[in-house]
Formats: C-alpha cells, sequence, structure tokens
C-alpha cells in the first residue's frame, strides 16, 4: 500500500532536461521533463491512444510531448493539443498531470489529488540552501520495499557489523544514550556517544588520533524523509547543542555534516533512494567532501545488499513473524505513524 497524499522525490534537478524521463513513483508510471521556458513537467507516462510511454517521444518548442507512435501532442497540462491530419482536438483526450516543485537539489512531485498539493509540506532541507553552502548529492536504486529503508535509518545498532570500513565502530552501540521522541508525523532519534574511537571514516577524513564524542540526531518525517545531523567530536570537548548554537573553542577538532536522505517508492519491492549532504566550505575542503560523499555511497552500497536479502526473504516468507529488539524503537514508531497514515487514507477512500 501507498500513501498518495505526500510530496516524494521525482528526481535530481539536475537530471531533469529537456529529454524526457520515464519513472515509476508509487507503482505510477510519470513522465518527467523540462520545457524550454525551464519549468519542470509531470505527466503520467502512457499516451491515451495506443498506451505508448510518451517518455519516448519528444518535447516541442512550446513545452507539449508529442507521442513517438502517431504523433498526438499533450501540453503541459496533459490536454491533447495536436492530431496529426485532423483539425480537430478530441475533447475528453487528456493525460493525468501532477504538480511539481523544485525545492534545493531536488524535483518533488504529489502524488494525490493536486487540490490537496500543499507545497508548505515539502520536507524542508535549509542546509542545503544556506547561503555559502555546498552539496553533494546521489541516487541509488534499492529493490526493497521503503519501510525497509526506513527501517534501516532509524536503527543504527547495524553501524559496526554493516559498516566496520567506514562509518561503524563498536562504540556506536556500547554504552550509547539514546531517546526517541514523537513529532507530529515524524520521529527524532537522538543518539550519543562518549569517549568512543572514532569510526575509520571520520579517522581518515577528519584525521582523529583520539577518541570522541560522537552525535546523530535524526529526524524522520512520513512517510520517507529523513534528515541527519552527525559528527564528531574530540573527546576533551563537549557535543555542540544545535539548540543552542555557542562558538566551539578555537582547539575542538570537529566534523560534522548534515545529510538528507529520501526515499520514493517506486513498485512494493522497488524503491529510490537519494541522498545528499551539504557543508560549510569555510570549515570541510573540496577534497575532504568528496571523500565524505565517496563513503556515505559506499555505506548505502553496504546497505542494499542487506535490503535486498531481506525483501527476498519476505517476499518468500511474508507472514513469519518479527522479533524485536531496543534499538527498534524509533523504526516501530515511524513504522506506527505511516500506519496511521494507510489506515486515515483507507478510511477516507
Ligand atoms: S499511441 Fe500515442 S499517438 Fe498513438
Ligand atoms: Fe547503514
Amino acid at each position: 500500500m501507498f500513501l498518495f497524499d505526500h510530496w516524494y522525490i521525482a528526481g535530481l534537478r539536475r537530471d531533469v532536461t529537456d529529454k524526457p524521463r520515464r519513472v515509476l513513483i508509487l507503482g505510477r508510471p510519470v513522465l518527467v521533463y523540462r520545457a524550454p521556458d525551464g519549468a519542470v513537467v509531470a505527466l503520467e507516462d502512457r499516451c491515451p491512444h495506443r498506451d505508448v510511454p510518451l517518455s519516448m517521444g519528444s518535447v516541442q518548442g512550446d513545452g507539449s510531448i508529442q507521442c513517438l507512435y502517431h504523433g498526438m501532442r499533450f501540453d503541459r497540462a496533459g490536454a491533447c493539443v495536436f492530431i496529426p491530419e485532423e483539425t480537430r482536438v478530441l475533447t475528453g483526450a487528456q493525460v493525468r498531470s501532477y504538480p511539481v516543485v523544485e525545492k534545493c537539489e531536488w524535483v518533488w512531485i504529489f502524488m494525490g489529488d493536486p487540490a490537496r498539493a500543499d507545497a508548505a509540506l515539502i520536507p524542508d532541507y535549509p542546509w542545503f540552501s544556506k547561503p555559502g553552502f555546498k552539496s553533494r548529492t546521489g541516487h541509488l536504486h534499492v529493490k526493497c520495499n521503503y519501510k525497509l529503508i526506513v527501517d534501516n535509518l532509524l536503527n543504527m545498532a547495524h553501524l559496526p557489523f554493516v559498516h566496520p570500513r567506514t562509518i561503524g565502530s563498536e562504540g556506536v552501540v556500547k554504552d550509547a544514550k539514546m531517546s526517541v521522541e514523537r513529532r507530529g508525523l515524524g520521529v527524532r532519534l537522538a543518539r550519543r556517544m562518549y569517549d568512543i574511537e572514532p569510526p575509520p571514516t571520520y579517522k581518515q577524513a577528519g584525521g582523529f588520533e583520539g577518541n570522541v564524542n560522537r552525535w546523530q540526531t535524526i529526524d524522520f518525517m512520513a512517510p520517507s524523509c529523513f534528515e541527519f545531523d552527525t559528527g564528531v567530536i574530540d573527546a576533551m570537548h563537549d557535543i555542540p547543542d544545535p539548540s543552542n548554537p555557542v562558538e566551539l573553542p578555537g582547539d575542538a577538532k570537529v566534523l560534522s555534516r548534515h545529510t538528507m536522505h529520501g526515499v520514493a517508492p517506486e513498485t512494493e519491492e522497488s524503491s529510490n533512494y537519494y541522498v545528499g549532504f551539504s557543508y560549510d566550505p569555510a570549515l570541510m575542503s573540496e577534497a575532504t567532501a568528496d571523500f565524505v560523499f565517496d563513503s556515505v555511497y559506499k555505506t548505502f552500497l553496504e546497505d542494499v545488499e542487506i535490503l535486498e536479502a531481506q525483501q527476498m526473504n519476505m517476499a518468500l516468507l511474508p507472514n513469519a513473524p518479527r522479533i524485536h529488539i531496543k534499538s527498534d524503537a524509533a523504526g516501530m514508531q515511524a513504522m506506527r505513524i505511516i500506519e496511521e497514515l494507510e489506515k486515515a487514507q483507507a478510511a477516507s477512500a
């Protein structure tokens, strides 16, 4: 089951060009392209004449899309505006159009009733629009249901086992102080680890030699977006408090980043996963940013292996019971929110 009245990522802005792109979102084929005037257009990717994907066609000078098969054209609102060899236009020859908004690095699409598309509800990633800040962004296709990715991103107990070569170390689990708080249609998972050995990525990128204090503040926004505020600081200094920002002492050694994760369910068994992080170039060099992003990407590739194996087992044994442990608290809270939304959607159908 998918949640329709929500904004999802349809693609990275830089990938949306005048070349039509087909994306599957919530099981629906969607065509996304950029009209010559720069506006992004999203239409159902199916010609109402004979079902050919409109993404096989071409964008015209007026921003309409021409079907590859018999040349019918549809404007950006999906209305048929031209039929070759005919002077009339069929009334009712209409393709569904979807509301789209470009925000930060991504194109967001609303898959529900357009009347309910409130752009103010698109997840906000203020760090990506901060003046002077730079970012790195990427995309991965994962053959699993989006809920498995949500569960993965809210349970850090997997870090030492799945990511020992990058962001995992024993201290991430041992003695971590953890709090889970429901915030409207979201969950905040806050984890604090004191005086632990830095994981390999931080050692390499930040040159930490001694122990560190490490923080992970993870905000889940239903149904499938996240903001991560994570970092390490040398163990001689306290973890910075984002609600009370103070100038760090000059001798403090710190490495932090704000990462976004957004999952667009593709089918019940596959998802498009978007990841990016923003950084202050005054505090992080280009080379370090490249190294950190590369590590984030490699780290998630390790997760993909697990997620796809999980999905395979769940398809084979769909009703097998599961057990839960303490570190599942945030993920289970997120699943409760998703379930509430699913029930509300079913009740209003
Ligand atoms: S299938 Fe598109 S014009 Fe015929
Ligand atoms: Fe992971």
